[in-house]
């Protein structure tokens, strides 16, 4: 599809993946709403690119959330792509979260998408066309200990998005879901809850921002549907782990 003039929705907008993937599309001429908490770095982009809008939302506040397909609408004109990209991670073992941080990454990393996605829906289905994405991760593929709510969250997405592309067969809504390998240049390990591991260098599959983003724009240029892999070697350990019935240790 052509992606200029596109308008997406790209939760997690601020900062990581979120923001390479709002930026290359901005550079593709598309128009973009971008989510997230964090008001100063959604204006610092406002003020970098005309066609990009800043929406604050807290994502596990569910009254936001409802909020934002209608705002795109309003604000964008439509909605061709949404891109649910937001997502967090608390390390700890299961006795030592607290039920509040469980909570929150349910809301944030799978409630809030399929709340979006179940909105976005309405409008997609009337038009019969539209795309929505699911960044996940790889860690549904095998437990990784001390990470049991944030892949109980994402595995509950990826069911959810699964489900719902075959559901879409027959329309010309696309469903691409996203795993991924550890990806640098983000902020997603800097949760205070990491510091116990010490300095961390990626150890599984690993990948950066600016290739997840380059992926991902490419793959909707091609009007990819389905399931992608980055890096590509990720699909053995889709195809294997399950298998081997192993965990991880980060
Ligand atoms: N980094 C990795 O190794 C890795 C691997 C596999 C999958 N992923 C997935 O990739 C996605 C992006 O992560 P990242 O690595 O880019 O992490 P990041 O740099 O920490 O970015 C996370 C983004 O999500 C937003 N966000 C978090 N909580 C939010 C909330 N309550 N409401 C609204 N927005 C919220 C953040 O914005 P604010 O803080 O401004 O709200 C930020 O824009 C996540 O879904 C993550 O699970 C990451």
């Amino acid at each position: 599809m052509e992606l200029r003039d596109s308008r997406i929705i790209v939760t997690g907008a601020s900062k990581g993946i979120g923001r390479r993937i709002a930026e290359l599309l901005l550079e593709k001429g598309a128009v973009v709403l971008g989510v997230a908490r964090s008001t100063e770095k959604l204006r610092e982009l406002e003020e970098k690119y005309e066609n990009f809008y800043g929406l604050p939302c807290d994502l596990s506040d569910l009254q936001c959330c409802r909020a934002i397909i209608d705002t795109a609408l309003r604000e964008i004109g439509g909605l061709d792509i949404l891109v649910n990209n937001a997502g967090f991670a608390v390390y700890g073992m299961v006795w030592e979260q607290d039920w509040r941080d469980i909570e929150q990454q349910v809301l944030v990393n799978m409630v809030s998408a399929m709340c979006l996605a179940r909105k976005a829906l309405d409008y997609m289905l009337e038009k019969n066309s539209g795309t929505i994405v699911f960044i996940l991760t790889g860690a549904v593929f095998a437990p990784i200990l001390g990470l049991s709510a944030y892949g109980a969250s994402k595995s509950g997405l990826s069911y959810f998005a699964e489900t719902l592309r075959h559901e879409l067969d027959g329309t010309k809504i696309r469903v691409l879901n996203v795993y991924l390998g550890e990806v640098s240049g983000t902020e997603f390990f800097n949760n205070p809850s990491f510091k116990r591991l010490g300095e961390r260098r990626c150890k599984y599959f690993c990948t950066t921002a600016e290739a997840v983003a380059k992926r991902l724009v490419e793959a909707l240029e091609k009007d990819k549907e389905g399931r992608l892999y980055i890096p590509r070697i990720l699909w053995l350990a889709a195809k294997t782990a399950p298998i081997l019935n192993i965990a991880v240790s980060l």
